[in-house]
């Protein structure tokens, strides 16, 4: 018989293809009761190669199946990122006969045209589908966005504006954004540019995405920009503006640089297309850095769990924030709750939780906001560490004792996050998987998304703090698998 090796660090309720490489989630959109992620894909290997679209289908975002490949490379090149749109209005003339044509646009890139030194190598093409995401035609009028000779332009988020009732499409090109508009996603016009000038640039802007967000009864816009490298803590990171956008100029009301996420492994995040007045966002759960080296095998990379985005006003600057969709709730187990705990030294919670599967949530409320912990550990001596820093007033996540590291040189390290609320309780949910742990401070103000390899499960749980915190509720929640068969 075949003997299967164990998946170690396969995630349990995060979505990972069954096998091969996987980057960025692409092509998010909700039709007809499905979600569907497609995601950048190379099925003949673990390493990033030639680009195809994976897809995957999920009722409830939480349970994904793996469909067949929904776009492979053709004669104009590989398939990069980009967006998919439910075409209602059927503005794009795909549909037959009534059809609503789902319509995906994404990025050729022609690995040709780039050895030849063109700078042209990169353009925006469609492909629909009239079966609700299972097949998909290419075009035959592609690319519908030719380069003008800009060599990083690619991955388009293109979403319906009321206001120039036209769709816009938000572009990564090299160290800026550039909008475009179209009646029929067809014919494309350049709008305008932004923030060559402003934001973080410590490499290339990658997989924008622009959105509006109700607060207070008012609408902001939040721009979102991926760049890679020049995050807070390393590598690739996604950084965001919020601003006014009036259909057809952004125009931000800051000039501070945000981070989405402060850990190092949430990248190319983008919002699903057509999910009504929900903002739901999903990252890919690694990072440039080091994604291609991790020891994962016969998979690479897995993305966030979804999140639900918001907007929080601090000191009179609007922030994003990001907390876990409600939809995970039905992977919630027993819970052990606990109140009123004051924490001097270590408390060690395995006793009560025991924590056998090692897929949990954490939800802590303090009574004061002082340095503590929350540890976790195997009997090999490995740690990942989640705290507060009350002298630099940061959250941070410390994986530089946490297993494997060896494989990159700087993936073994601390990472902080600003805490960014200022009144005097914190509170924290923790979700850890097999190997990843999502912090969402402050309800969702900051987060920090991190993976990790321990040697062996970490099944230890405690809480320090050498100053004493008083904890005034802290519930542990089992979480099933998601994992079909799991
Ligand atoms: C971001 C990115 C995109 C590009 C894709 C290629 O991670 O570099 O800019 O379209 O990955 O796989």
């Amino acid at each position: 018989g075949q003997v299967t090796k164990p998946e170690t660090y396969r995630p349990q309720y995060h979505f990972s293809p069954k096998a091969h490489w996987m980057n960025d989630p692409n092509g998010m959109v909700y039709w007809k009761g499905t979600y569907h992620l497609f995601f950048q894909y190379y099925p003949d290997g673990t390493t990033w190669g030639p680009m195809h679209w994976g897809h995957a289908t999920s009722k409830d975002m939480v349970r994904w199946q793996e469909q067949p490949i929904a776009l492979y490379p053709d004669s104009l090149g590989w398939i990069f990122s980009g967006s998919a749109v439910v075409d209602v209005n059927n503005t794009s003339g795909f549909g037959k006969d009534g059809q609503t044509p789902m319509v995906a646009i994404f990025t050729h890139h022609n690995s040709k045209m780039e050895k030849q030194k063109s700078d042209k190598f990169q353009y925006q093409s469609l492909a629909y589908s009239l079966d609700e995401g299972k097949t998909w035609t290419k075009y035959a009028g592609n690319p519908v966005l030719p380069n003008p000779g800009i060599v990083d332009f690619r991955d388009p988020k293109v979403r319906w504006n009321e206001q120039a009732k036209k769709w816009i499409m938000t572009l990564a090109t090299k160290d800026r954004i550039t909008f475009y508009s179209s009646p029929n996603l067809k014919n494309w016009t350049k709008e305008s540019e932004f923030g060559h000038d402003l934001g973080a640039h410590g490499g290339v802007w990658e997989c924008p995405d622009l959105f509006p967000l109700d607060y207070n009864g008012k609408k902001a816009w939040v721009l979102l920009v991926s760049i890679n490298p020049g995050g807070p803590n390393g590598g690739s990171a996604t950084q965001y503006f919020v601003g006014d956008f009036n259909g057809k100029t952004f125009t931000p009301y800051s000039k501070a640089t945000k981070w989405m996420d402060y850990g190092t492994d949430n990248y190319a995040g983008v919002t699903f297309a057509n999910t009504g007045n929900r903002t739901i966002l999903m990252g890919w759960m690694s990072n440039w850095q080091y994604a291609n080296v991790v020891p994962t095998d016969p998979w690479r990379s897995a993305n966030t769990v979804p999140r639900t985005l918001g907007l929080r006003e601090v000191n009179k600057e609007l922030f994003l924030t990001s907390v876990p969709v409600k939809e995970l709730d039905i992977l919630k187990g027993e819970t052990v709750p606990m109140k009123n705990l004051t924490v001097k030294g270590e408390y060690d919670l395995t006793p009560k939780t025991k924590n056998e599967t090692g897929l949990f949530k954490l939800d802590l409320t303090t009574q004061n906001a002082t340095d503590f912990s929350i540890v976790l550990a195997n009997e090999q001596g490995n740690e990942l560490v989640i705290g507060y820093d009350k002298a630099a007033n940061t959250y941070y996540i410390d994986r530089s004792r946490s297993g494997k590291v060896d494989f990159e040189k700087g993936f073994g390290k601390r990472h902080t996050a600003p805490r960014l609320a200022v009144d005097g309780k914190i509170s924290l949910s923790l979700l850890i998987d097999v190997a990843s742990v999502e912090l969402f401070a402050d309800n969702g103000l900051p987060v920090m998304t991190d993976i990790f390899f321990p040697d062996k499960p970490m099944s230890k749980l405690s809480i320090k703090s050498t100053t004493g915190i008083s904890i005034s509720s802290l519930t542990y929640t089992k979480m099933a698998s998601a994992v079909q068969g799991g």
